[in-house]
């Protein structure tokens, strides 16, 4: 009897103690990600390294990008709102502390010494007037500064890896109820341009380890 108390007891606490925690995101310690982060430099720790499965692109820049989107980033993978199968399941292996942590680690390491990309296929004037016009309202003018901690940094980013995720939301492989809409108004040529645009800015995103 005392026994049954005690457990139910405990499973009361222990739900009591989850509802408070649900609502907050975890405190990132960058010195415990800088510790777990072996597992990720053999890909993000590569400047312009290509993945090939399933379809081959750039791996994207993870250092210098905003910590709240690093750790969301994370989570969709886990959540199955996002389907890269490596990394669903490296975000399986992580807990939440840890995917805090890594994403305090990776965005203390952005730096200013950007080299924009050139790249072919998309035209850059096209690609700047359609952001302005359309992407800048929540990514910012410059690509960095969004309106939400939570929204990417798409200055600087590799121009494939751009493409390939708005090409991701058109086929709702990649879950995101603001960027379904927003990419399904976009024509094959349009994400090219933004895609080139966007990766020519300047940007603290980097392959820092
Ligand atoms: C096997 C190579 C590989 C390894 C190892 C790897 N990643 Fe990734 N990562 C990728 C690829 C490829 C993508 C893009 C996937 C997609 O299209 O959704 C990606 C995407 C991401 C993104 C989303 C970036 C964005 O701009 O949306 C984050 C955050 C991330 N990885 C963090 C990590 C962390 C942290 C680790 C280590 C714990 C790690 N990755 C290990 C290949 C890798
Ligand atoms: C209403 C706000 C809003 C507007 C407008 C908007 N975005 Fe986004 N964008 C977001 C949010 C939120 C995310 C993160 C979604 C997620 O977690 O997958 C995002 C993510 C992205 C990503 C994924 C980046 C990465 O690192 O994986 C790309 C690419 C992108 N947006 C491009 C664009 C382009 C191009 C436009 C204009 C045509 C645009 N966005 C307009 C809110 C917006």
């Amino acid at each position: 009897m005392l026994n049954t108390w005690k457990k139910s007891a405990k499973a009361a606490l222990a739900f009591v103690a989850a509802a408070c925690m649900a609502p907050h995101t975890l405190a990132g310690n960058a010195q415990a990600g800088a510790k777990i982060n072996s597992n990720c430099i053999g890909c993000h720790g590569i400047p312009g390294y290509k993945t090939a499965f399933p379809v081959v692109h750039t791996v994207p820049k993870i250092s210098g990008q905003n910590p709240a989107y690093i750790e969301a980033a994370l989570k969709a993978y886990r959540s199955g709102d996002r389907s890269h199968p490596s990394m669903v399941g490296i975000a399986k292996t992580l807990t939440d502390q840890n995917k805090a942590d890594l994403a305090a680690y990776y965005s203390g390491k952005g730096s200013e010494k950007h080299t924009p990309a050139t790249v072919k296929g998309g035209n850059v004037a096209a690609g700047k007037q359609k952001a302005d016009a359309v992407c800048a309202a929540c990514h910012g003018a410059d690509g960095i500064k969004s309106i939400d901690p939570s929204y990417p940094i798409l200055a600087g980013q590799y121009p494939d890896y751009l493409a390939r995720a708005l090409t991701e939301y058109q086929k709702g492989t990649r879950k995101n109820a603001i960027m379904a809409g927003m990419a399904a108004a976009l024509t094959k040529q349009e994400i090219a341009d933004v895609a080139a645009y966007y990766a020519s800015l300047p940007s603290p995103l980097n392959s820092n380890k």
